[in-house]
């Protein structure tokens, strides 16, 4: 899909083309800012990794993450090197944070530093924010507890609308642990603002409440919420936000909510299959259909990570740059 002609410093509508200082959810991103950085991850999605310009060259990113990861920390950091920046990593089990430090003194500790960009990734919901707040440079929301994981949600939107032509319009069901998830929620933002048409699925006690009010529909029933999907998103059990006992069995879960070939091939034939990983292989998804040529686009959305990833480290810091019109 060519990328539209929104340049840096555009105004359209009145106001900037992206005039937001970090990037903390997908909540308060106008649809029109959403496409912006799709736009802008396009240009990195087919460049070689010896290529791109070091736009970044001579800044300073920090990834600091308080919680596991691979994907996110791994594409964060190729992000930021083929730009060129200097990026350290700085992971919670060796930090201060391990010795009663709080979040503040470490976010005032980073800022010290300098740092130029900050990656964060924390267990509790709005963590990033509050870090935001503290510090003078732009910040990232790699993941936060419960609450967004909005690079995640643009990368899986930048594989819908490259594989379908485009999102507005499509039925994609988002199944699984719905309550635990900030995927689900950063998705649910953005593929909505994007007028897509949201199904979402998963058991009474994994569905949180109210969720109609983000205008998604929602199913108890797996096969129902599949019928005429274009998109089926998958989602991890996570049992490590679990405390008690939100399904009677792991196998009676994959029965009622596990996505297998014969689901698929019965229930939404063409649809594309997703998951943001880390996948629970015999939970949530059959290895047949997580690893189907076709059908599968799990590998596809961990490159479009790297891209999106480093649309966003290009455009938030455009302004520390001086880049002209991001004054
Ligand atoms: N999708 C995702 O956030 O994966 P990681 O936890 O490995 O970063």
């Amino acid at each position: 899909m060519p990328p539209s002609d929104h340049r840096p410093g555009t105004l359209i509508e009145g106001g900037a083309v992206f005039p937001h200082r970090h990037l903390t959810g997908i909540e308060g991103l106008e649809p029109h800012e959403i496409t912006f950085l799709l736009d802008e991850a396009e240009r990195w999605v087919d460049a070689a990794p010896g290529g791109p310009e070091k736009r970044l060259a001579g800044l300073t990113q920090i990834n600091a993450f308080f919680e596991n990861s691979t994907r996110t920390l791994l594409s964060f950091e190729i992000a930021g090197k083929r730009l060129g920046a200097d990026v350290v990593n700085m992971h919670a089990a060796q930090s201060s944070v391990k010795k009663g430090e709080t979040l503040i003194d470490t976010a005032m500790t980073l800022n010290a530093m300098r740092a130029d960009v900050i990656v964060i990734r924390h267990m509790s919901s709005g963590a990033v924010r509050l870090i935001a707040d503290k510090v003078d440079c732009p910040v990232l929301n790699a993941g936060d507890g419960r609450h967004e994981h909005p690079t995640q949600a643009l990368l899986d939107a930048l594989t819908i609308r490259r594989r379908l032509g485009g999102v507005a319009n499509r039925r994609v069901v988002i199944c699984g642990d719905l309550l635990h998830s900030r995927v689900a929620r950063s998705n649910i933002l953005a593929l909505t603002a994007l007028a897509a048409e949201v199904r979402v699925c998963a058991p009474s006690t994994l569905m949180p409440p109210a969720i109609e009010r983000f205008g998604v529909t929602p199913f108890t029933d797996f096969d129902a919420a599949m019928e005429g999907a274009d998109v089926v998103m998958m989602l991890r059990l996570q049992t490590e936000r679990m405390a008690g006992g939100y399904v009677p069995s792991v196998r009676e879960y994959h029965l009622r909510y596990g996505l297998t070939l014969d689901r698929l091939e019965r229930r939404a034939p063409g649809a594309l299959v997703m998951h943001p990983g880390p996948m629970n292989r015999g939970v949530e998804i059959d290895s047949a259909v997580a690893d189907h040529v076709e059908r599968s686009a799990i590998t596809e959305q961990v490159a479009m990570g790297v891209a999106v990833r480093m649309a966003c480290l290009d455009v938030l810091t455009r302004r520390r740059r001086g880049v002209e019109g991001w004054a």
